[in-house]
């Protein structure tokens, strides 16, 4: 690409050198017979800078190209593999902007920016260099004008990177705008506020527009400044050039090579200011970009393998906090769940159940404590055979864009068609198959709108289908009727009966589900016991269950 780029610069320097060979020679001297030798230098000249312009395009497409593609693969793969932790830090909004608008600033400079920036540096000086041996007092000349122009270009360069800068701070804004009332236009239309967000849409829309045409009206003064400068330049040059070939001191032909050479200057300088603009804003992009690259993650994965998991959980003096500094969410957490026992844990709302069940597929690690599967520290085993052991289901479900089956196979893609329709069978989301497309139908944000309980049943379905040594359900049936949730609850107590269960609970019906039950206060469990026997001794668990009995049947 470079080594095209500057044979490219070469030929179309040499071009003007032969027009003066051409014009000194046939036409002043009339030596008609080197005519056609020149001509066809001329032509030959010419159509292999043709080629050699392809030849570059092409290999620097080649390049950009692999380059971004190879840069968009590491940072998917790096946003895959980064912690929850680093993904409540961060808003989507900000990854999507990097992964998108970031890249391509960077694909922009390395393809357009970068080669012109060595290609016109290296102009700048050949040409300099020759015009200088041309006619040095011209030459001269040339170079007192280039000053103002390389000046002026850099002062330009700060203020449009400024500028730039703001039009890209406030599209965010107004992408951020768009995509809340996209996502809230439920909420918007229900309280009446049409008016007010469209108010603050247009303001986010009016300042844009207001800084794109400040921004237009700094380049434009700039192109006119610009234009003027080479003009003035021209003329003294041909005044001078004129006396000189009229004292004989050059020839015709140098003066027109000076001047053709000359001209080939104005685009590399005034270009300059513009390509440095670019290299710096790509800078910025790289070091947005390397943020994520080089965010450490901070979940290592062990090495231990569990083939036949039986699901042993023991919990030993567990203590959890989001960040070093922040109190702990959770301490003091002791509980050891024989094989196939289940835990139902009730607790007020903030009182950390979610957190809790996020400890064991190792969403977050523990930061005191630990947490152990089959005797093995479930930072010591394999993410892929812990997430093997463990499967969970959350109150708010995620589907993603694909077809049920796709869906809910997420956790087993070699499931047969008999367990899919067994776990839909326990979920009691056998709707699924009355879909349009039966199994076969999208759902998810492109697909057909599900409602919260259908999702949180096709979510438990998956959950059930992965066959997990350790089944989580964090708030699985919150948005089920209270029929539906006694049919699901009936059919999951085959199934947690085969498998170690924690199932975080509301409900007196569904803490009936599970041989004990754990009250979570303030991030750490107070009472451990059976239904009966919390109901009986523990007043805050007589308050919680019936709080919430109250509730379902208000
Ligand atoms: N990502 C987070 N970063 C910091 N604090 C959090 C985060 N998620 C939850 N918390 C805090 O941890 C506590 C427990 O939350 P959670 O486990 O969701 O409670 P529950 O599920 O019992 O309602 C709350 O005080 C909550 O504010
Ligand atoms: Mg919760």
């Amino acid at each position: 690409m470079f080594t095209s780029a500057i044979l490219g610069v070469g030929v179309s320097l040499t071009v003007p050198l032969v027009t003066r060979a051409i014009i000194d020679g046939p036409v002043t001297r009339r030596e008609i017979d080197l005519l056609l030798p020149l001509a066809l230098l001329a032509l030959g000249l010419s159509i292999s800078e043709v080629i050699l312009v392809w030849v570059r395009r092409w290999a620097q497409s080649r390049a950009v190209s692999d380059l971004e593609a190879t840069l968009r693969h590491d940072l998917y793969v790096r946003l895959q593999s980064l912690p929850m932790e680093f993904h409540t830090r961060w808003q989507s909004g900000q990854l999507l902007s990097r992964v998108t608008v970031d890249l391509s600033t960077i694909r922009r400079f390395m393809g357009f920016g970068l080669l012109f920036l060595v290609i016109n540096i290296l102009q700048l000086v050949v040409v300099t260099i020759l015009l200088l041996r041309l006619y040095w007092p011209l030459g001269v000349v040339v170079l007192v004008a280039a000053v103002p122009i390389i000046l002026l270009s850099l002062r330009f360069e700060k203020k449009y990177l400024a500028i730039s800068r703001r039009v890209q701070d406030q599209q965010g804004d107004l992408a951020t705008a768009i995509e809340e009332s996209a996502l809230g236009f439920r909420v918007i239309k229900a309280f009446g506020r049409r008016e007010h967000v469209k108010a603050q849409f247009d303001d986010s829309a009016v300042k844009l527009y207001g800084t794109s045409i400040e921004k237009v009206r700094l380049a434009s003064r700039f192109w006119t400044f610009l234009g003027v400068i080479p003009n003035l330049t021209l003329v003294i040059v041909l005044l001078l050039g004129a006396l000189a070939v009229g004292r004989n001191t050059i020839t015709l032909g140098t003066l027109v090579a000076f001047i053709t050479l000359m001209l080939s200057l104005i685009w590399p300088v005034a270009a300059l200011g513009t390509i440095l603009a670019m290299a710096q804003e790509a800078m910025t992009s790289a070091d947005r970009i390397s943020e994520i690259l080089d965010t450490q993650s901070s979940l290592k994965d062990g090495t231990d393998e569990l083939t036949k998991p039986r699901g042993h959980l023991r919990l030993e003096n567990v203590s959890f906090r989001f960040t070093p500094d922040s109190p702990d969410v959770l301490h003091d957490i002791n509980l050891d769940l024989p094989p196939g026992t289940t835990l139902a844990l009730v607790g007020p709302t903030g009182s950390g159940k979610t957190t809790l069940t996020a400890l064991l597929p190792r969403l977050y690690d523990v930061t005191g404590g630990r947490i152990t599967i089959d005797g093995h520290d479930v930072r010591d085993l394999t993410m892929k055979s812990l997430r093997n052991a463990v499967a969970s289901a959350f109150d708010d479900p995620t589907l993603f864009s694909m077809s049920v089956r796709e869906n809910i196979t997420l956790g087993r893609p070699d499931a047969t068609e008999a367990d899919i329709q067994q776990a839909l069978q326990i979920a009691q989301a056998t709707f699924a198959n009355e879909l349009p497309w039966g199994l076969d139908t999208r759902v998810g944000e492109q697909g057909m709108s599900l409602s919260g309980g259908q999702r949180q049943r096709l979510a438990l379905a998956r959950a059930v289908l992965a066959r997990p040594a350790v089944l989580v359900l964090d708030d699985t049936l919150s948005a089920l009727d209270v029929h539906t949730e006694a049919l699901v609850e009936e059919a999951l107590r085959n199934v947690l009966a085969e498998t170690t269960g924690i199932v975080v609970a509301h409900r007196a019906s569904t803490v009936m589900l599970a041989d004990q039950v754990a009250l979570l206060q303030n991030g750490t469990i107070t009472h451990v016991g059976t239904h009966a026997e919390l109901l009986a001794t523990v007043p805050a668990y007589r308050l919680l269950l019936a709080a919430e009995e109250e509730e379902v049947h208000a």
